[in-house]
């Protein structure tokens, strides 16, 4: 493997930043992944938090994630994690990962959380269940059908401390 490139992960703060997560999306879950195109953008996005990991110094995008939190049950969603193919066993996925539960404990914590723990929620493709594994998410309920594709429902309570 080569060397980990240098890289940096901001939480996106523009529009043109915005732009460059939903093309790294398009990318991977469409062209890659064959996903339609016309759902990559969802009810979700204008809301939630966007992630988004760049090459230093170029500044050229290689991965995102999205956060959001549910009014209706409190709970967090983790969704739309993606790392360019080329960028891929760097555990740049995992820093992604990383960074959105510390979003996660800051803005539970901001809510008046301190302590106890949070509840996280993802949709995994059935392929990278074992991703979701490592940091804890444990299937829940049965497999279902997302944009075409088999997807588990993954649960992780997040301890806050
Ligand atoms: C899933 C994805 C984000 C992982 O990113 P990555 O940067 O390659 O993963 P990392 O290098 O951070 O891997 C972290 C750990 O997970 C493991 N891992 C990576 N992909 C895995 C998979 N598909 N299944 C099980 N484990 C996996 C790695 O071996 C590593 O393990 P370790 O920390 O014990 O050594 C990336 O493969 C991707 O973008 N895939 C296409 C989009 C996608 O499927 N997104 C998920 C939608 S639900």
């Amino acid at each position: 493997m080569s060397e980990r490139p240098a890289h940096e992960i901001l939480i996106v703060s523009n529009e043109a930043e915005v732009q460059q997560c939903y093309q790294i999306r398009i990318d991977v879950f469409a062209h890659e992944q064959g996903f339609p195109i016309e759902t990559e953008i969802d009810h979700l996005d204008p809301i939630a938090t966007h992630f988004l990991m760049r090459l230093t110094p170029s500044l050229t995008p290689i991965g995102v994630i999205r956060g959001s939190k549910s009014n209706e049950t409190g709970y967090y969603k983790l969704s739309r994690l993606a790392v360019l193919k080329d960028y891929r066993q760097f555990k740049f996925g995992r820093e992604l990962v990383e960074a959105f539960h510390e979003w996660v404990r800051t803005d539970a914590q901001k809510s008046g959380q301190v302590d106890g723990s949070v509840k996280v929620v993802c949709h995994s493709q059935i392929p990278v269940k074992g991703f979701y594994a490592k940091f804890g998410y444990i299937p829940e309920g049965k497999e279902f059908d997302e944009e075409g594709d088999p997807h588990q429902k993954m649960v992780l309570e997040l301890p806050l401390q």
